[in-house]
């Protein structure tokens, strides 16, 4: 649907066009021609597996990369055991990196034995360049490394590596390039991620992202909307709006515009019943947005409000310009608006300096909010942050301590406030058979909690009415509401 260009009219003895969009056509017409070659020599076409080891904004660029991928041909699949292979690699925290290590050193074994194979690596690790200079020099069978600035670009870079031995690495530091209307293969045919912006500027102390992902730019609401209309036209009823920050949409525009101005085209989208976005700072969470997830029916009651620490000292170090009395302050007043909203958050432990003492403030937080779910992670020292120049980095066994301390406290809390629906009526949007029970669907309520209930593969990407008969812990057992 996104195919505004046939591939198979494209003239290849012609030069590669200067338009970025057609260029990138071009060069997926020259892949195909090669995957045919393949089919001919081969009898079948050859597999591409692509590997997502991040956010939701590099499931999103996975789907980007599989979208090119199938309209060159290959075949997909879950398997590594393929004729290409690409992970899309995450560096938020530093275990990620290790893995990728790991896993490299396996496919690098399965490309001694299939030595046609391909093997690609993209995404935030790539744009460290210690990474990079590692990979070249001690993982010389890697074809093809990109970074997070230049995925647009991906088939350019595949018909070189299909057609020549050498290794290609092409990292940007940066770019002010948005290319719109490359084709894209969803996971789900109901339910859809959309890049309002890319890039970070918020700079937090202990974090690789705007070093690794470049400055804020928002894509244009026309492209926006064109999209989501493209979407639900598709079939989607859900879209997630990504973002590492979506509070500050549209600041950088030719024509400023709000996220809560954004929020309410999007809702005006026919065919789209419900909407998500992805993260909220809490220093640009406005009033006007409250006021629309307040009034406005297609958007979620669910809110991810990162708060890394309940310490406003700690906050302060990790510059995120809020205290916890602001954060507080900010959740009263979204209960106030929206009281049936569910809050999710992140949460560090162990950030340079952090005492006992910041650590019961954190705690304080968590009891007080009483999240839906929190995502808790240990801090993870990123070179090149500030940070990671801190004294007073907390030792391991006491990182661990609060880790558990906090994981139990989250969880605690988490299953009491997951009953509060149990034994009423709510929307599900169904996704899936269930994968244990094959007599039921899964699908989940406007707040994300995870419901299953009687129901077959014919349910699948529709709206369903369900009574919550039981709750059991993080999700509800129920049955359709007639
Ligand atoms: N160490 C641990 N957790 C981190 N995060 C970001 N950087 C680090 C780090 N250096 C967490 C934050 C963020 C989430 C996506 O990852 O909580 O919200
Ligand atoms: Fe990282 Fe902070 Fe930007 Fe989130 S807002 S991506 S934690 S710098």
């Amino acid at each position: 649907m996104y195919n505004k260009i046939d591939v198979d009219k494209i003239d290849l003895n012609s030069e590669p066009p200067t338009d970025e969009l057609e260029r990138q056509y071009y060069f997926m017409a020259k892949c195909r021609k090669w995957v045919n070659d393949f089919k001919q020599k081969n009898g079948r076409f050859p597999k591409a597996c692509v590997v997502n080891l991040g956010c939701q904004m590099n499931a999103r660029d996975s789907e980007k990369l599989e979208g090119i991928l199938e309209a060159v041909g290959y075949q997909k699949t879950a398997s590594e055991d393929a004729d290409f292979v690409i992970y899309n690699t995450c560096t938020v925290r530093e275990n990620a990196n290790l893995k990728v290590y790991g896993r490299l050193g396996q496919l690098g074994k399965r490309k001694e034995k299939h030595p046609w194979m391909k093997i690609a690596l993209c995404g935030c690790m790539m744009q460290e360049p210690q990474v990079v200079e590692k990979l070249k020099k001690s993982y010389r069978f890697v074809d093809l490394i990109f970074g997070t600035h230049n995925i647009y670009k991906f088939a350019e870079y595949l018909a070189e590596i299909l057609t020549k031995e050498q290794m290609v690495v092409e990292i940007w530091k940066d770019t002010d390039r948005i290319v719109e209307n490359l084709p894209v293969d969803r996971k789900y045919p109901f339910k859809s991620g959309v890049n309002i912006m890319f890039g970070c500027n918020n700079f937090c102390s202990y974090c690789i992202v705007p070093y690794v992902r470049g400055r804020e730019r928002s894509r244009r609401p026309e492209e926006i909307l064109a999209e989501v209309k493209r979407l639900a036209d598709d079939g989607v009823v859900e879209v997630m709006l990504l973002g590492q920050n979506v509070n500050s949409y549209g600041k950088n525009l030719e024509h400023p515009m709000t996220f809560a101005q954004l929020l309410r085209e999007v809702a005006k989208v026919e065919g789209i019943e419900r909407i998500r976005f992805m993260t909220s700072h809490p220093k640009d969470l406005s009033d006007e947005l409250i006021e629309v997830m307040a009034s406005e029916p297609k958007v979620c009651r669910h809110l991810h409000l990162p708060l890394q620490s309940g310490s406003s000292r700690i906050l302060k170090q990790m510059n995120r310009r809020y205290t916890k009395e602001q954060y507080l302050e900010l959740v009263d007043k979204l209960r106030r608006a929206v009281p049936d909203i569910s809050l999710t958050t992140d949460i560090i432990v162990g950030f340079p300096g952090e005492t006992e003492e910041d650590f019961q403030e954190t705690l304080d937080v968590v009891r007080r909010v009483r999240y839906d779910s929190a995502f808790t992670f240990q801090y993870s020292k990123r070179s090149g942050t500030p940070a990671a120049a801190m004294e007073n980095q907390v030792p391991h066994e006491e990182v661990q301590r609060h880790f558990d301390q906090l994981l139990a406290e989250v969880q605690q809390i988490a299953g009491e406030v997951c009953r509060r629906d149990e034994h009423t009526v709510r929307q599900v949007l169904v996704e899936s058979v269930n994968e244990h029970d094959a007599s039921l669907v899964s699908g989940r309520m406007s707040n994300n909690t995870l419901v299953h209930f009687p129901g077959d593969a014919s349910l699948i990407g529709t709206l369903q009415n369900v009574y919550l008969e039981e709750s059991r812990g993080f999700y509800y057992m129920g049955r359709l509401a007639l």
